[in-house]
């Protein structure tokens, strides 16, 4: 009996002590500063939620937890990394106007090691994240320092290139499109993108050297949000071998340049630029650096605008009286100029139908979801902190299909953005904003214009599967291409 009684009591004060241990260590940690943390799961050990942010539909991804946890802000782990998705127009212009301050860019682990193989050749080990800009001894050491400086997408230089827009458009058109009556739109409009990208950044006219690329561009683009696995098999795998031909291919092309430009050759082109330009130090940038920085810049313009393209063709496709209204809007465009003028500035500015078509589309299909932050300093948002070192994640899905901000949101309604009607601030963002906005805004917004402006001029089409499965969460694409029917005006 008494043995019972002692041992009943020892049993007591073992989880009396438990009770009271967890208690102490709840408490201690809430001693320690750590303040209230947004609401939020950390998901699985390791891996996170990194499986249910890259192949759920992101919009789900994000309506469940603001839902669940918090309209403004949760928390969960992605890509290896404790993040906290800001949401909402209120959170996009928390985080666009405290660039810097706050926060500062930071790519995914992947992204990391496909585009910085001249800072590590290791191919587990993910390079360090790249120092604050504020840091940055070198002013022009990322390919968005390379493209936001020396003006290479600003007004000027663009207008100088929409010309080559408008004929290679055209061009493009003809060589793969001629005398077919059945046609993909996903495939040229790669092979447009990836033409304007080589002529453009890198001087590259060949289309054999073009066209050897486009594949190799889609598995890199794909690896950008995948898992780092690198054995054979798997996406990542596939993108680094991607990334490791795009390299070599764009080595001979800077070889070749360099010969070209010690020979008094012209250097319009940005990579031209790269190779010129020296650090205060009276350095040149290392060949691979170039390499890889050209190839960051080409992929942040690939697929974004190839599938803007593609999905335009689709609702387009679908939809007769839009068709109508910006073949309507072209055809005075171009009944207004001389035969083979080509197109030029003011021109771009009158086709305002047709860049709300283009808005439209990149509202129900974004481009890109979205980018990563690293926080610079700890912060309190919506009454929730966010210590230093995490990273945050903002997204168009928080708000594009959000009924509260566009009403029908399933609908595809190009006047949603008629003067006087566009969507409040905030709400539409699909270059982001701030000082972080897409450099290649403007790029991407006369690249599709060009495309359109020629397509409406010499065709009609009809959707030939509106059915089409689309695959892909991050980068959705039609899974056969988009085959349309073509009728040649
Ligand atoms: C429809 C086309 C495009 C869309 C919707 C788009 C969208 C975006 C978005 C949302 C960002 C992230 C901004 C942020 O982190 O807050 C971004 C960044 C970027 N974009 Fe674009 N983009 C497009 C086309 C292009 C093109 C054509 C280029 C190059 C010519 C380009 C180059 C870049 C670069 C270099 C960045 C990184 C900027 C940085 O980190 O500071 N983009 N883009």
């Amino acid at each position: 009996m008494e043995v019972d009684f002692s041992l009943a009591i020892s049993i007591g004060l073992v989880f009396i002590s438990f009770v009271l241990s967890i208690f102490l260590f709840r408490r201690n940690k809430s001693d320690e500063g750590v303040k209230q943390l947004p609401p939020g799961s950390f998901g699985w050990p390791i891996i996170g939620e990194t499986m249910e942010f890259l192949f759920g539909k992101p919009e789900v991804f994000v309506g469940e937890r603001m839902k669940k946890y918090s309209p403004d802000i949760f928390k969960t782990k992605i890509l290896g990394e404790k993040t906290a998705v800001i949401c909402g127009p209120n959170g996009h212009k928390f985080l666009f106007s405290n660039e810097q301050k706050l926060f500062t860019a930071f790519r995914p682990h992947p992204m990391q090691h496909l585009f910085r193989s001249y800072q590590s050749k290791s191919s587990s080990a993910p390079p360090p994240p790249p120092p604050p800009e504020s840091s940055d001894p070198r002013p022009k050491s990322d390919e968005t320092k390379a493209i936001r400086q020396p003006g290479f997408l600003k007004p000027e230089a663009l207008s100088r290139f929409l010309g080559r827009m408008d004929s290679t458009s055209n061009e493009l058109l003809k060589a793969h499109w001629a005398g077919k009556e059945e046609v993909k739109a996903y495939p040229l409009a790669k092979i447009i993108t990836l033409t304007l990208s080589c002529r453009f950044f890198l001087g590259v006219e060949n289309p054999e050297r073009i066209a050897q690329l486009v594949d190799h561009f889609d598995d890199i683009t794909l690896g950008m949000h995948s898992i780092m696995l690198n054995i054979p098999g798997t996406i990542f795998y596939r993108a680094n071998k991607a990334a490791a031909a795009i390299r070599k291919v764009l080595l001979e092309v800077i070889k070749e340049k360099k010969i070209a430009i010690s020979k008094g050759a012209p250097m319009h082109d940005i990579l031209s630029h790269m190779i010129v330009v020296t650090d205060p130090t009276g350095k040149s940038m290392p060949e691979a650096e170039i390499a890889d920085k050209i190839m960051g810049v080409i992929v942040a313009g690939y697929s974004t605008v190839a599938t803007t393209i593609t999905f335009l063709m689709k609702y387009v496709g679908e939809n007769p009286d839009i068709y109508e209204k910006i073949r309507a809007e072209q055809m005075e465009l171009a009944a207004s100029k001389k035969p083979g003028e080509l197109l030029e500035w003011e021109d771009m500015q009158k086709m305002k139908y047709s860049w709300n078509v283009i808005c439209e589309t990149m509202r129900l299909n974004p481009p890109l979801q979205g980018t990563f932050r690293e926080v610079l300093t700890e912060f309190t948002y919506a009454g929730y902190t966010v210590p230093k070192g995490w990273k945050v994640y903002w997204t168009v899905s928080t708000t594009n299909t959000n009924p509260t901000y566009f009403k029908n949101p399933e609908k595809f309604d190009p006047s949603r953005y008629d003067e006087g009607e566009a969507p409040a601030p905030y709400t539409y963002v699909p270059f982001g904003g701030g000082p972080r906005m897409c450099p290649g805004k403007e790029y991407a917004r006369l690249a599709i214009l060009a495309f359109v402006h020629n397509v409406v001029k010499n065709y009609k089409w009809e959707v030939l599967d509106p059915n089409e499965k689309v695959t892909g969460d991050m980068m959705p694409t039609p899974e056969k291409g988009l085959p349309l029917r073509l009728h040649v005006l």
